[in-house]
């Protein structure tokens, strides 16, 4: 009698069905909401079985930290389910000492997944003592990112939280059809590395509505991605949106077709910026938009840095690289922290163009700030201040 009637009870708790979707609640696979025992291995194995459901599937995590101690990795290679949702209400918190994840590239990782939908929850990887090890200029681990989506398509990260990752927040590698809609991400102005968004040879990725202020890149835009749009998104502290580095590579897969609309920028060092290696490439950036953005003293609010080399090594003969064409700025305004507001910086071989300006109006304490150009080309409209060097 009591194995009769405890088997359909557990198969009960494990799961339950809901309007064609079976929920796996990663409570009934031993995770702990306390923050102190490890739930990586529950977390697991609610994958195993949402992936091998041939139904749609939901993993969900109720309201508490679950530690997850060491990197996981969710792959969708041998996965049955046509749709994965997490939904997660509660944390998911790294341990506190680095060296856990410090050595894993990525802490929550995502691997051929198809469909998949991450929604709500924070991700916490406390990466704290691994900033303080940097700055103590002890030899530390690299740190791993937070979250990482890898060779995966349809992918909906929604309203999720981002705190205090190690290296990058959010990595999306050779992806297509990423949406990212109220993501929040918060580190302090001096972690380091910590961008916020970084995309790698992806194509189709939207960001919406969502706050990034960190150390480093609020998104940076790495080579070989195309068809990004980023919309209503809010960045400060960090170093504002990026498209770049590019060039570091001889053979560089190129950046093309890239939409920024209604950003603002508080108190970041860049508003829009790219930025190429002065070394030898057949990168290329490409059809880009930068349109309505506030700039609040922002100490770069347009750049284009085609000379980057820190302290001027592995630059040899700082050649020209990537090739910069077919650029828009349209309707860009608010206030520089520097008094130079727009700044073109690209170089003889392969000079900027195709660069068009229209409706910026930056000011510099008050008094008109001031735009610089060298071998940049386009043409200028609308009202323009500073007054256009191109
Ligand atoms: C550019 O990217 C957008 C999505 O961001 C897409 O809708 C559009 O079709 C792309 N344009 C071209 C010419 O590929």
């Amino acid at each position: 009698m009591v194995t009769k009637l405890f088997v359909p009870v557990c198969i009960f708790l494990l799961f339950h069905y809901s309007q064609g979707k079976v929920t796996y609640n990663v409570l009934s696979f031993g995770a702990k909401a306390n923050g102190r025992l490890d739930s990586r291995s529950a977390f697991l194995k609610a994958w195993g079985l949402a992936c091998a459901s041939r139904n749609p599937a939901i993993i969900y995590v109720p309201v508490g930290r679950y530690l997850i101690g060491s990197a996981i990795t969710f792959s969708g290679q041998a996965c049955k389910s046509k749709a994965i949702t997490m939904k997660i209400d509660g944390t998911l918190v790294a341990p506190s000492t680095y060296n856990a994840i410090g050595n894993a590239q990525v802490w929550i990782k995502f691997y051929r997944t198809n469909r998949v939908t991450i929604s709500g929850g924070t991700l916490d990887a406390q990466g704290s003592s691994l900033w303080a090890c940097k700055s103590s200029r002890k030899t530390c681990p690299k740190g791993s990112t937070t979250l990482g989506i890898y060779h995966s398509q349809n992918t909906v990260i929604s309203n999720l939280r981002s705190l205090n990752s190690q290296m990058f927040h959010i990595l999306v590698y050779a992806c297509t059809n990423v949406k990212l809609n109220g993501v929040s991400i918060s580190a302090p102005d001096l972690s380091p590395n910590t961008d916020g968004i970084h995309l790698l040879y992806s194509k189709g990725v939207t960001i919406w509505n969502s706050k990034i202020s960190t150390g480093d890149d609020c998104i940076s835009i790495g080579p070989g991605n195309s068809n990004v749009w980023i919309e209503k998104v809010v960045c400060g502290p960090g170093h504002g949106i990026s498209i770049g580095s590019l060039g570091w590579n001889a053979k560089e897969a190129g950046v093309q077709n890239v939409t920024v609309k209604t950003a603002t920028f508080i108190g970041s060092d860049n508003g829009f910026r790219i930025k190429t290696w002065a070394r030898r490439s057949n990168g290329f950036v490409k059809d880009v938009r930068f349109q309505h953005a506030r700039m609040v003293n922002v100490k770069n609010p347009i750049l284009i840095d085609a000379n980057y080399c820190p302290n001027n090594k592995n630059c040899p003969n700082q050649v020209s690289g990537v090739k910069i064409s077919n650029v828009v700025y349209e309707d860009v305004h608010g206030t520089s922290a520097t008094r130079v507001a727009v700044k073109f910086d690209c170089k003889r071989g392969k000079p900027c163009t195709g660069i068009r300006l229209k409706d910026v109006n930056l000011k510099y304490g008050g008094q008109p700030a001031v735009s610089s150009c060298s071998f940049a080309a386009g043409t200028a409209s609308g009202l323009l201040q500073p007054t256009s060097c191109l």
